[in-house]
């Protein structure tokens, strides 16, 4: 193999390989949630946040659900313990819907950046998304919405 070949393959491949193991890893985390509706509120269980892998028990930090009121799915991001944000994947600048990985959402559209708590980080957009107030109980997470 040619020098100049050679080099350019090592670079392709120290360039291709991080990002195909990154959309890997974050199209590996997305993970539809069920839901019930439990006195107005949406419920979703918290053993949806865990996932048995070769008999190995893994946390999720975070699920999405999907309710008839909305055109975007719902992020629920467990953000410490027993404490969950709740934020609607719709982007505040021109309605894009967020992709979730690396511990932030961002948008496929112009880029903007918000973190798990909805408040922006990275324009072009710059309104925080929409929030849902949350609850817990022992078996439960209770998400706000109307
Ligand atoms: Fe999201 Fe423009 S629609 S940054």
């Amino acid at each position: 193999m040619e020098r100049r070949k050679f080099i350019k393959t090592c670079c392709y491949s120290a360039i291709g390989i991080p990002i195909a193991a990154t959309l890997m890893q974050s199209c590996g985390g997305i993970y539809y949630a069920t839901t019930n509706r439990i006195n107005g509120r949406l419920a979703i269980s918290k053993s949806e946040f865990i996932q048995i892998k070769k008999d190995k028990k893994i946390n999720r930090k975070f699920v999405l659900v999907r309710t008839e009121a909305l055109d975007f799915p719902i992020c629920i991001y467990n953000t410490g313990e027993n404490i969950y944000s709740a934020s609607l994947l719709k982007c505040t600048h021109r309605g894009c819907e967020l992709n979730v990985g690396g511990g932030i959402y961002t948008c496929p559209c112009h880029g903007s950046e918000f973190s798990i708590t909805g408040k922006v980080l990275e324009g072009p957009a710059d309104k925080n998304l929409m929030t849902f107030k949350t609850e817990t109980d022992y078996e439960n997470i209770y998400i706000y919405v109307s």
